[in-house]
């Protein structure tokens, strides 16, 4: 691509994306030369006569290889945005889905239902990842305070700098447990989008998924492991007249609800993504806890 000029180097990016089978060739082609040239949308369309250089072209062919390996573009770019937070992402988190972005809806109307969102709340978010919903909440929420936890490190690593990137690190605080095993209670919402993925489904996965960490899919032989260990566990993390949040993958929602029953929780009807998909199932403590 050396000696193209940007508008050049675009299309035929996006001619090889086509012809690769990509979805998305013309956006990926856009995305991927900004990153390279360090440009965002309006400077890339302004630049578009201008020629790149061999690095600016060597650079743009190792990352066009990417994505033709079906690398996703948010781990290519490091970066993704979420309820119109621009988080990172790398190796250890998941890139947070817009479908998850349905758990923030449901979360936010069950919270709206209960009073002002300016009152004090403590939320908690089982497997926070990068912290996109947890981030999502708080940054709606001016008065919540929120726990982030999960078995990754590296993940907490990332979600507090996502915090802080954000301005929502006194308000934020990530810690390493298992789902909320090292959590004292007392909160008002408890959310969660486990890894639901039933183990010898994950081989066969589209390519760009499993590039997402092992940890963020496996939900055990049925997918329901997860879900099980929260359930156990919801009734001492939520207080009374507290909720929880959980995102479903497809056709899960009659078993999670049964799981959740089981626990004298009571269930809402799960809110469908944009897809149609039953994705978000709140369940509340309508009662004192155990
Ligand atoms: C599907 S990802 C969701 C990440 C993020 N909440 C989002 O929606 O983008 C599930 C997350 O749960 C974490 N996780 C898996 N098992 C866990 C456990 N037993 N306790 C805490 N976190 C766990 C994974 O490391 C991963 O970050």
């Amino acid at each position: 691509m050396q000696g193209m000029t940007v508008a050049e180097a675009r299309r035929a990016l996006s001619d090889a994306f086509r012809q690769s089978g990509i979805d998305s060739p013309e956006l990926d082609a856009r995305i991927l030369i900004g990153h390279a040239l360090g440009l965002d949308h309006t400077a890339l369309a302004a630049a578009a006569n201008r020629t790149l250089d061999a690095d600016q072209a060597h650079t743009l062919a190792i990352l066009a290889e990417r994505r033709i390996a079906r690398e996703p573009i948010a781990r290519i770019v490091g970066g993704k945005e979420f309820w119109g937070l621009l988080l990172r992402i790398t190796q250890a988190t998941l890139v947070p889905r817009p479908e998850t972005e349905t758990v923030v809806e449901a979360a936010l109307a069950v919270i709206d239902a209960g009073g002002a969102r300016t009152r004090v709340l403590r939320i908690a978010d089982l497997g926070t990842g990068s912290g996109a919903i947890l981030l999502a909440l708080l940054s709606e929420l001016p008065c919540a305070f929120g726990i982030g936890t999960d078995l990754s490190h590296d993940a907490l690593a990332v979600a507090r700098d996502n915090a802080i990137r954000h301005g929502l690190s006194p308000r934020a605080a990530m810690l390493a447990c298992n789902f909320g095993a090292a959590l004292v209670g007392g909160f008002d919402l408890v959310v969660a989008n486990p890894p639901y993925i039933a183990t010898g489904e994950i081989a066969v996965l589209p390519p760009d998924v499993r590039h997402d960490p092992l940890q963020a899919l496996d939900g055990g032989h049925d997918g329901l492991a997860a879900y099980r260990a929260i359930a156990a566990d919801v009734r001492r993390l939520i207080k009374p007249l507290g909720h929880l949040v959980l995102e479903l993958g497809a056709g899960q929602a009659d078993a999670v609800t049964k799981l959740l029953q089981a626990e004298n929780l009571v269930l809402a009807p799960a809110q469908s993504d944009l897809n149609g998909i039953p994705r978000a199932l709140t369940a509340s403590v309508a009662t004192m806890t155990r």
